[in-house]
């Protein structure tokens, strides 16, 4: 049928299946965005067990001169990768803890490490100031 109320009718299918289109991209967006705060606030078991437990500087300095002085140097002033003398005080540590575990900037590599000895290296990275 060709009657013009029929056309206004299928215009206004049309209409809404855009509107629907437009409303779901929405609603799927949204939905993206909620899953990624609620992933970036949730807690990280690694990061609260390092961040408890109080950490022993010489010991960290130990696992320092085995992993980080070929880039770091041999007092942590700097060669391949940036002077760490600073680094305590530009970067949370939370942010420290993410830089040594995630290999998030390379060459930098990512280092397993339990959360004890990651709390070593922090106090370590601290007495440096
Ligand atoms: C293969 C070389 C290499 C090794 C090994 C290495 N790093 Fe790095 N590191 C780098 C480089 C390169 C950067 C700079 C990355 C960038 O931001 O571009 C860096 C950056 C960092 C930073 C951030 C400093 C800042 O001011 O942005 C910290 C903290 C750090 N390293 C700690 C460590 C620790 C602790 C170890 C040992 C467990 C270690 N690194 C081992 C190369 C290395």
């Amino acid at each position: 049928m060709n009657t013009p109320s029929s056309k206004a009718l299928i215009n206004k299918d049309q209409k809404i299946s855009s509107w629907r289109i437009f409303f779901l991209s929405i609603a799927t967006v949204a939905f993206i965005i909620i899953l990624w705060t609620i992933g970036s606030f949730k807690q990280d078991p690694f990061l609260d067990e390092t961040l408890s437990r109080k950490g022993e500087a010489l010991s960290g300095s130990k696992l320092f001169k085995i992993n980080c002085v070929g880039c770091h140097g041999i007092s942590a002033q700097g060669f391949v990768g940036p002077d760490l003398h600073e680094a305590t005080q530009e970067m949370s540590d939370k942010k420290i803890i993410n830089q040594v575990i995630r290999g998030l900037t390379p060459p930098m590599p990512s280092f397993e490490i339990d959360p004890q000895s990651m709390a070593d290296l922090l106090a370590y990275m601290h007495s440096l100031n």
